[in-house]
Parts: structure tokens; C-alpha cells; sequence
């Protein structure tokens, strides 16, 4: 428990939050996701047992839409650790299970799809011995084995998306939010340190979509055009937090605009202070930006509820923070104006799966700070070493 209750002020209303979104593709119950978390709990790629509960816990606890930890489409390379899930691999059926745990609970479920590309480090890899993947073999990490991907190698990890998301589709999710941030295999054709190619896949920012865009589009192709996509990209790097992909609103649209034309139905922009704003000259962060240049529905996310940001790439340098309402104030005013559609939610609810309900409650003294220790103590999350 918190020392002492966290303040918020008495005029913040938070009930505009549990207003659904209604969408031409889904209607969420509310404007409350849990993001992709990793847990490192899924030895051989399967999920264990209790993942559906899990699950269930945060949906019945307010979050209207659960997005899963990571998972990994059918690809030899695509895994930085073996106790990441495959998707769906062995574990189909587990799955399943959790896509009807969170509907039973009255929400709905989107699992994120990554691949990891070079972003395998020595440490900690499944298939060690075969060489990493990504756009021009180039990625700052320890990891000896990388090689720049031919057309076949782009082919196939399109065909794994695109397989993936139709077996999604098949076991009962609701859409599907895919990992192009933080370093993964798209965001290394996005970053111009990574993506070092000579072909049609490198040039400006809009030019280095195109496998991002193939992907979207293999994805799109395979499970027709009802499924919501979602696309998940940030500006860092983990742990590389002062990257910036993009340094002004027109190169944000040149970005986002060919992504949301491939085929993107919601944007998930990884932020990790979610009131700074992005660009000189105006208080609008990404989020803002996002619907601002697009009109698509997005999330924001960053230290919603919590003193501190996200930091360090793994568990284990992940700073405890202590519980702070006082930002609800501006996340209220920036979604009364229109920034945002979705307010997402990582390390809040890894230590309370009920958080929307207890805020909406008034119940402040009732929420834990994030702590490792919380975390591990409940085993929510596997320990030390979860990359994301
Ligand atoms: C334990 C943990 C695991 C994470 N795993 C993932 C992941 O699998 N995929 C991802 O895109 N982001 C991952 N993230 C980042 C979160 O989705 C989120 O963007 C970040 O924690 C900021 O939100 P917060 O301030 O509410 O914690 C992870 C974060 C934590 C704390």
C-alpha cells in the first residue's frame, strides 16, 4: 500500500473514461486498455495455465480492452527468449482460452505480434545458433549472429504476420496490436541507424514504411477488412530513450499517413510521459498529434497514476515508482479535448488487475506502488530479465 493516499483533486470526474468507444469495427466497453506486458512465463512458447485468469483479472477489474504480453508469429528467428509465447504454437487451445476468459468478463482482447529481428542479445536467445534477422544486419547489442534480410527472409516474416493474425482471428480475438516500436523488427526498418539498405526499403521516413506497410498489408489480406489492426511504434529505443524517429509534425505524416492508407485501424504510440508534448510549439503530445494528422482512433499511455516513467530494457533496471493520481487531472483535460480515444495502462495494472474500478471508486489507498517485488510476490510477472 501506498504510505500515504495519493491526492486527487475532488473535481477530476473520471466517468467519461467508462464511456464506450464505438468504432466502425469494435465497440469497447470503455476507454481503458491494459498494454502488452511481457511476462517471460511461457517456457517452450506455450502460456502456462494461468494466463486466461490472468486476463480475466483485468478485465473484471475495468480494462476494457486487454492487450496481450508479446507473442511470436511463426518464424524460426522471430524469439529473444524461450519463455516468450509462441503464437499460436502448441498453445493454441490456451489461447483460445484466454480470448473466451476475457469476453466472459465482458471485454475485449487483441494480442500483440513481435519479432524480435536483431534485437536478440547474447544473454538470453532462443535458437542461439542462428544468425538474427533484420533490415541490414546492423543492431547495437552483443548478440555475433545478424545478417541483413533477402526478399525471401521479407516474405516470410509477412507470411508469419499474416498467419498469425488469421489464426487470431480464427480463435476468437477481437483484433490484433502489432509491435512496431522499441527496436522490433519493423521499427529497425523505421530507424535509420538499423536500416542501412540500399533498396526500395530504405530513404526517407515514409520510404522505410514499406515493410511495415507490406506486413499491414499481408495481415489485412489474410483476415479480410473487419479485423482492427492496431500499430503499436514509439520514437525510443530500448534502452535508447533519446532516439527520435521524428522531428516535426510532417514527418510524422509521413510516417503514420502510409501506415493508417496499409491498412491501420487504431495507433498505440509508446510514450512513456504521457502529458510532455511532442513537438515545439504546441502542447499536444504524440497522441494528439496522431489523431490530429490521421483521425484514427489512439491510445496515450506513459505514468498514467505513477510518479515515475518506464526505464531500463529489462526487469530488472525497471526503477520502482510510487502511486501518483495528481496526472489523472491532465489526462482528463487532454481526453476532454479530444487527443485521445484510449488511455493505456502497463505497470498500474501488473500490480492492481482492479485499477479502473478502484479509481473510479475513490478506493486511492487501495492501489499498490509498482514494485518488483509486488510484481514477483504475486507472480504476475517472471523476474529480472523480461526484455520488451
Ligand atoms: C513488465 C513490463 C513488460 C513490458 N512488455 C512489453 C511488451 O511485451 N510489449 C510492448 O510493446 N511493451 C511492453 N512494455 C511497455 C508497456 O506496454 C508500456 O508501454 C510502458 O510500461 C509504459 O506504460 P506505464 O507507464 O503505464 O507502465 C512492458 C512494460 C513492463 C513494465
Amino acid at each position: 500500500m501506498t504510505s500515504s493516499p495519493p491526492a486527487l483533486s475532488a473535481d477530476i470526474d473520471v466517468e467519461p473514461l467508462f464511456e464506450p468507444l464505438r468504432t466502425e469495427k469494435i465497440t469497447l466497453p470503455n476507454r481503458f486498455a491494459m498494454a502488452p506486458m511481457t511476462r517471460k512465463m511461457a517456457p517452450g512458447g506455450i502460456l502456462p495455465e494461468g494466463a486466461p485468469a490472468y486476463y480475466r483479472r483485468r478485465a473484471e477489474g475495468g480494462l476494457g480492452l486487454i492487450i496481450t504480453e508479446g507473442a511470436v508469429p511463426p518464424h524460426p528467428v522471430g524469439h529473444h527468449s524461450e519463455d516468450v509465447p509462441d503464437f499460436p504454437g502448441a498453445g493454441e487451445e490456451r489461447w483460445a482460452e484466454v480470448a473466451r476468459e476475457v469476453h466472459a468478463a465482458g471485454s475485449k482482447v487483441f494480442v500483440q505480434l513481435w519479432h524480435a529481428g536483431l534485437k536478440r542479445d547474447a544473454s538470453d536467445t532462443a535458437n542461439p545458433t542462428e544468425p538474427s534477422i533484420g533490415p541490414s544486419g546492423v543492431y547495437p547489442n552483443d548478440f555475433p549472429l545478424k545478417r541483413a534480410m533477402t526478399d525471401s527472409d521479407i516474405a516470410d516474416v509477412i507470411a508469419a504476420f499474416a498467419s498469425a493474425a488469421a489464426t487470431a482471428q480464427r480463435i476468437g480475438f477481437d483484433g490484433v496490436n502489432l509491435h512496431g516500436a522499441h527496436g522490433y523488427i519493423m521499427d529497425q526498418f523505421f530507424w535509420s541507424r538499423t536500416n542501412r539498405r540500399d533498396d526500395g526499403y530504405n530513404g526517407d521516413i515514409s520510404t522505410r514504411t514499406r515493410f511495415a506497410r507490406e506486413v499491414i498489408g499481408g495481415i489485412r489480406e489474410a483476415v479480410g477488412p473487419d479485423f482492427p489492426i492496431m500499430f503499436r511504434f514509439s520514437q525510443h529505443k530500448n534502452p535508447y530513450y533519446e532516439v527520435r524517429l521524428v522531428e516535426n509534425p510532417r514527418e510524422l505524416a509521413q510516417l503514420l499517413e502510409p501506415l493508417a492508407d496499409a491498412g491501420v485501424d487504431f495507433f498505440d504510440p509508446s510514450l512513456r510521459r504521457f502529458w510532455l508534448p511532442e513537438f515545439e510549439g504546441s502542447d499536444l503530445n504524440m497522441s494528439g498529434w496522431i489523431k490530429k494528422i490521421t483521425g484514427k482512433p489512439t491510445m496515450t499511455i506513459g505514468s498514467v497514476g505513477l510518479e515515475n516513467p518506464m526505464s531500463g530494457a529489462k526487469m530488472s533496471e525497471v526503477k520502482d515508482t510510487e502511486v501518483s493520481l495528481v496526472n489523472l487531472g491532465s489526462l482528463l483535460a487532454m481526453f476532454r479535448r479530444g487527443e485521445f480515444d484510449l488511455v493505456g495502462l502497463a505497470r498500474s495494472v501488473l500490480t492492481n488487475p482492479g485499477w479502473p474500478k478502484l479509481v473510479r471508486e475513490g478506493r486511492f489507498d487501495e492501489i499498490y506502488p509498482y514494485n518488483q517485488t509486488v510484481v514477483m510476490e504475486r507472480l504476475e510477472c517472471a523476474h529480472e530479465n523480461a526484455p520488451y
